[in-house]
């Protein structure tokens, strides 16, 4: 580090700069760097993919996974470690990536991605950590954490309403500003509130007409204002299309490179007046105050093995077992047959930017075999490319019906999930269902084994199979994390972080999914994933929370405070096992549109056979509020609120009542305000009193008879039914008094 940079604070080395240094700096230098100012000291910052592993490239540069990249671990993608529902593993997650990124002399991992699931074909699910908000904030928070720890800097991204990738580059999210704040930004403002992260990057789309990259509500009002974030904004790559236009809304950073066409455009708009060369000053004083926050340390090295042997650890606590006949677990001793090429040849991360080249692969085939006592057969049953053949067919079965048990790997071929197009549909090849018949008619204790990284229905077979395993995309230790819950090394503790549907057509956004000529309309509003399905009480293969464990749990004594949710589990089978404890939130009677439930808290807990433990998951106010568009803040509404634990959204087991303060809401109130609304304000119903009582059999108007008609009537439309002997501003000069006093 030059000494400058150690003795003068970011703002005083901008100082020094020329405004061609200030512009030319919050840009990239090339496609993964910042720019270096060598003579006072200021490095050039290396930032890149993320999220589930380093992606350093050292040859070609791309941000679609086509040039490779330094081996570094691949952990299990975010799609799986949703499912984990535990942020100190998420941490240890992030230490692990951020520890690779130090290494491999990364200042800046650009994960982690918490775009909320709201449909199952956004091409890019598999970067993302649930259909939940409170979900993927926790986790994403403890995702920065970990990363942070290492003196490597996170990348929250994509910076907001990125929820699909048809268009991604121009499409406009048309979006409510309710479902905007509680269900698209809430997970947000949890990592930057909570976790600090040293950057942000916006996103490619468009949020209600404006491009992200240039949308100062979103930049500076809310991300600075609001919620008090404090780092660097930088530019999903190439997310910028007019950069001064940018620069003013508060992106700090412009990458890639753009060989410096854009910074002359900065140059020309600060000189001809259009923008105000502070705001130039503030972004490259984020800049520099980056390039020195990010360790230098060419000594940091990692271990490859111990990294290997936690990407295991973790993937097996984000399998989720959906059924289980009792098939599961498998002895040493069963006598086994693989079948799928799934097997052998693992699909564990999905295609594009995030796309890492893995220190070590393990299949599932192998780690089965090492596991297993017996000879474990294997047959393909179908191709890498998703082909299938008569020849391949009957060995299968055949394999399968010497068997004891067939375990059969199925899952969506690579080419259909990618960055960059969304899918078309949810389903399975043909081939594989062709397969999985096949098997099943030769052996019905068939496990069916998934691999995807974006849901797919099940509904076709699930009444046909004892046991079926989520493997989601595991990362490159996934194999071993498969074998580990197929044979109940380790009791599988994944949740679902989306729900399964039945049919794609009963996804609440399937009707606004993915929008047309430049525009989606998020037409289902606040009812994303379990909120839609619940409120229309749709079935669903398996709800949001699900996953079984190899022993049974009973929930007792539930108590809620404003503060804390109490609950005592009691593990009542026989093995040791983990629990996800759930509690989920709704207030009946409310004065605001809500869904019928949603998660406020959650916990993982693992206990011995037998044993009983009281669990307590603190509630937080701020998770309780709705946006109120009256006065465009959170509010927190007053009254009883239902407070339901359980194993998943639909496995509710024992719930309680808490009463809540509400927050004072203070709505100005107008001649356009309703009668309702006014009386809803004492020391204003009192002024409405006094007009009717001086008007003519106007103190009929307040019979409670005759407000149920009238109280959804504007206060000034009311003037023009009679003589109250006063005018319109003296009504609105005493309303405006009532409201103050
Ligand atoms: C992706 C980002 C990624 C960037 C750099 C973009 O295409 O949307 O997630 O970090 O490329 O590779």
């Amino acid at each position: 580090m030059g000494e400058s940079a150690t003795t003068r604070s970011p703002s005083e080395i901008v100082a020094e700069l020329t405004l061609e240094e200030k512009a030319a700096l919050t840009s990239g230098r090339d496609f993964w760097h910042t720019k270096p100012v060598d003579r006072l000291g200021v490095r050039s910052t290396m930032l890149t993919d993320g999220p589930h592993g380093v992606r350093k490239q050292t040859g070609g540069s791309d941000h679609l996974g086509l040039s490779g990249s330094v081996p570094a671990t691949c952990f299990p993608p975010a799609v799986a470690l949703g499912c984990s529902f535990d942020p100190a593993l998420s941490e240890r997650v992030g230490r692990a990536l951020g520890g690779e990124a130090r290494a491999l002399q990364v200042g800046v991992l650009l994960g982690p991605g918490i775009n909320i699931k709201r449909s199952p074909l956004c091409g890019r699910n598999f970067e993302y950590l649930s259909e939940d908000p409170l979900l993927a904030g926790v986790l994403g928070a403890a995702l920065v954490r970990g990363i942070q720890s290492q003196g490597v800097g996170a990348s929250v991204k994509h910076f907001a309403a990125n929820n699909q990738e048809t268009d991604r580059m121009r499409v406009s999210a048309d979006v409510d500003p309710r479902p905007l704040r509680e269900i698209y930004l809430r997970g947000f403002q949890r990592v930057v509130q909570d976790a600090q992260p040293w950057t942000v990057m916006c996103s490619y789309n468009r949020i209600n007409g404006v491009y992200a990259s240039q949308n100062r509500w979103l930049l500076t009002d809310v991300l600075r204002g609001e919620w008090g974030f404090a780092g660097l904004v930088v530019s999903d790559w190439g997310a910028v299309v007019d950069r001064a236009a940018a620069l003013a809304a508060g992106l700090d950073l412009e990458m890639p490179a753009s060989g410096g066409r854009t910074d002359r455009q900065i140059v020309a708009a600060v000189r001809s007046g259009t923008l105000d060369e502070s705001v130039l000053d503030a972004a490259a004083t984020r800049v520099v105050a980056l390039a020195a926050r990010a360790v230098d340390d060419p000594a940091a090295r990692f271990d490859v093995d111990a990294h290997h042997a936690l990407a295991r650890r973790v993937a097996a606590e984000c399998v989720v077992l959906l059924q289980n006949d009792g098939t599961l677990p498998l002895s040493p001793d069963t006598r086994i047959a693989v079948i799928g090429d799934l097997a052998q040849s693992p699909r564990y991360q999905g295609a594009g930017s995030s796309r890492i080249e893995p220190t070590r692969l393990d299949a599932a085939l192998d780690e089965i075999r090492a596991l297993s006592a017996t000879d474990v057969p294997f047959a393909p049953g179908y191709l890498a490319d998703g082909s299938t053949s008569d020849a391949l067919l009957t060995a299968a079965a055949g394999t399968a019906a010497d068997a004891d048990v067939a375990v059969v790997f199925l899952g969506v071929p690579a080419e259909l999930e990618s960055e960059g197009f969304d899918r078309t549909d949810i389903d399975l090849p043909a081939s594989q269902l062709r397969l999985l018949d096949a098997v099943l008619a030769a052996n019905p204790r068939t496990v069916v084994v998934l691999s995807n990284g974006g849901v797919v229905a099940l509904s076709g077979f699930t009444a046909r199979v004892p046991a079926i395993v989520e493997g989601w995309l595991l990362g490159q230790a996934g194999g071993g994390a498969l074998a580990d819950v197929l044979f109940g090394t380790v009791d599988p503790s994944g949740r679902l972080a989306e729900t399964i549907p039945l049919r794609l057509a009963d996804v609440p956004s399937y009707t606004d999914f993915p929008g047309e000529h430049g525009h989606v309309r998020y037409g289902e509003g606040l009812f994303v994933g379990y909120r839609g399905f619940d409120a229309r009480g749709t079935d669903v293969s398996f709800p949001f929370g699900h996953g079984l464990s190899y022993t049974s749990f009973a929930y007792s004594d539930a108590s809620a405070t404003a503060e804390e949710v109490a609950v005592t589990v009691t593990n009542t089978g026989g093995r040791a096992g983990t629990e996800v404890v759930q509690v989920y939130v709704s207030v009946p009677g409310s004065a605001v549109t809500r869904p019928p439930r949603e998660l406020k808290g959650f916990a993982k807990v693992r206990l011995e056979p037998g044993e009983a433990r009281q669990v307590r998951i603190p509630l937080r106010r701020s998770d309780l509020a709705y946006w109120d568009t009256r006065v465009d803040e959170w509010v927190v509404e007053g009254g009883r609120y239902v407070v339901e634990i359980g194993a998943s959204s639909r496995d509710l087991r024992v719930r309680c009542d808490v009463d809540i303060a509400g927050d004072a809401v203070r709505v100005p109130l107008t001649l356009d305000s309703s009668i309702g609304e006014v009386l809803a304000n004492p020391a204003a119903a009192e002024v409405l009193g006094r007009m009717f009582a001086q008007s003519a059999g106007g103190s009929a108007a307040l019979d409670p008879a005759v407000l149920a008609m009238a109280a959804s009537m504007p206060l000034g439309r009311v003037l023009s039914f009679g003589d109250f002997g006063i005018e319109a501003d003296q009504v609105q000069a005493l309303l405006d008094a009532a409201a103050d006093g």
